[in-house]
C-alpha cells in the first residue's frame, strides 16, 4: 500500500520536473527566436501583413524598394544605369513586338509565338510605365477594378461590350466577372464546373486557362484555393494579359502554336478553354496532346463554347451545322485516343477526365492509340517543338 503511494508520489514529482524542464526549453527557444527575428524591425511589415491577412489588405506603405543596405555590394564597381525608353515604348514587349510578329507566317499561329530581337537590335533602356500610372487597388478590389491610366486601352470595352468582359467607368475599368462564356458571372460558371469536378476538397489546386482573355476565370478561382496560370496571345493592339496582370492575376503572353507550352508535364489538375479559339481537333490533335502532357493523371479538361452544344447554337454562332458537328466529332475522337473519359456535357460545357493510369494509354501501340513523339525529356519545354 505504502509502496504504491510512494511510487505515485515520485511519478507526480518526475512529471512536474519534466514539465519545468520542458517549460524552460520552450522559454529559451522562444527567447532565441525573438532575438534572431529582429522583431520590431523589418519584420513588422510581415507581421502586419499576417494580421491583415484575413481581409487580404495590402499595406498602404508597401513599396518595392530594397530594405537591406546592400552590404555585400562593392561601391567601387561601376553601376550600369539604364535610362527610360521613349514614351512610345510603354507597351513594348521585346519578344512579342507586333511589327516583328507580322514578318512571321500566320500558319499555326507561328507569328504569335515568341520572336525575340537579335542582339544588335535590343533596347538598352527601361520600359516606362504608362503616363499617370497609379498603384493598383489592393486585392480583392483589384480583381474587379483597374485604374484606366494603368492600362489605357478601350478597344476591349467596345469589342467585347455585349459579352460583359470589361467596362469603362469614369477613370477605372470594371471587370464584372463576365466572360463570353459566363454571362451570369465567373462564380456561377465555376459553380457549374464544381458540380462535376471536385474543386472544393482540394483535389484540384492548380489550373491552366488557355486563351484566357482578361483572366476572370483564374481571378475567381483564387478564393476556392485554386491557383490558375492563364495565357493568351498578344493581339494586334494590346495584350489582354496586361489587364490580368493589372488585376493581380497570374498570366503570361502565350499561344498554343508549334512549340510546347513552357510548363512541365503533369503540372496541372485542370485545364480550361472557354471560347479560346484553339483548333482542338486540327493537326492530328497536337493541341490536345499538349494539354494531355501538362495534365496530371486523373486531371480534368474543360471545354466550353463552340463546338459544344452546336445543335442549339449554330445559328447564333453563324456557323454551318456540319462544320461544328465535325469539329466536335474530331475532339471526341482524339479524347478517346488519349484515354480521356468524358464525364459531363451539359449545355455548352463539356468535361473530360484524363485516365488515372495515363501511362497505360501509351503502352499499347495499335491503331486505337494516340501516337506520341518520342522525346528524351518531356519536361524539356523551353523553345522545343
Ligand atoms: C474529393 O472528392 C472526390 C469526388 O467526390 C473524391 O473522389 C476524392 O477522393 C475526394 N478527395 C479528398 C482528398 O477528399
Amino acid at each position: 500500500m505504502a509502496n504504491k503511494i510512494n511510487s505515485g508520489d515520485s511519478r507526480t514529482r518526475s512529471s512536474v520536473s519534466i514539465f519545468i524542464v520542458a517549460g524552460l526549453c520552450c522559454f529559451f527557444y522562444l527567447l532565441g527566436a525573438w532575438q534572431r527575428s529582429g522583431f520590431g524591425k523589418g519584420d513588422s511589415i510581415a507581421l502586419e501583413m499576417t494580421r491583415n491577412g484575413a481581409e487580404c489588405n495590402i499595406l498602404p506603405n508597401l513599396n518595392f524598394e530594397t530594405h537591406h543596405s546592400g552590404e555585400a555590394v562593392d561601391e567601387s564597381e561601376s553601376k550600369k544605369v539604364f535610362k527610360p525608353c521613349h514614351h512610345r515604348y510603354t507597351d513594348y514587349t521585346p519578344c512579342q513586338d507586333q511589327r516583328r510578329a507580322m514578318t512571321f507566317p500566320r500558319e499555326n499561329m507561328i507569328y504569335r509565338e515568341r520572336h525575340c530581337v537579335p542582339q544588335e537590335e535590343k533596347l538598352h533602356c527601361l520600359i516606362p510605365a504608362p503616363k499617370g500610372y497609379v498603384t493598383p487597388f489592393p486585392w480583392p478590389k483589384s480583381r474587379d477594378y483597374v485604374p484606366f491610366a494603368n492600362a489605357p486601352y478601350k478597344s476591349l470595352t467596345v469589342e467585347k461590350a455585349i459579352q460583359n468582359w470589361i467596362q469603362y467607368e469614369g477613370n477605372v475599368f470594371r471587370f464584372p466577372g463576365g466572360g463570353t462564356q459566363f454571362p451570369q458571372g465567373a462564380d456561377a460558371y465555376i459553380d457549374q464546373l464544381a458540380s462535376v469536378i471536385p474543386i472544393k476538397n482540394g483535389t484540384v489546386r492548380t489550373a491552366l486557362d488557355t486563351g484566357c482573355g482578361v483572366a476572370s476565370w483564374g481571378a475567381y478561382l483564387w478564393k476556392r484555393n485554386v491557383i490558375a496560370m492563364s495565357f493568351a496571345p498578344r493581339d494586334s493592339h494590346e495584350a489582354q494579359v496586361q489587364f490580368a496582370l493589372e488585376r493581380g492575376v497570374p498570366a503570361v503572353i502565350g499561344v498554343l502554336g508549334t512549340i510546347k507550352m513552357p510548363y512541365p508535364s503533369k503540372a496541372f489538375d485542370m485545364a480550361h478553354c472557354s471560347r479560346c479559339l484553339i483548333p482542338w481537333g486540327a493537326n492530328d490533335g497536337i493541341y490536345m496532346k499538349e494539354v494531355d502532357r501538362v495534365l496530371r493523371p486523373g486531371g480534368y479538361w474543360v471545354l466550353s463554347g463552340p463546338p459544344i452544344h452546336w445543335k442549339n447554337n449554330y445559328k447564333a454562332w453563324q456557323r454551318p451545322k456540319e462544320e461544328l458537328q465535325e469539329e466536335q466529332r474530331k475532339i471526341e475522337e482524339i479524347a478517346k485516343l488519349l484515354c480521356w473519359k468524358k464525364i459531363s456535357e451539359k449545355g455548352e460545357i463539356a468535361i473530360w477526365q484524363k485516365s488515372k493510369h495515363a501511362d497505360s494509354c501509351r503502352g499499347v501501340r495499335d491503331d486505337s492509340q494516340a501516337t506520341f513523339c518520342k522525346v528524351a525529356d518531356a519536361d524539356d519545354v523551353w523553345y522545343s517543338a
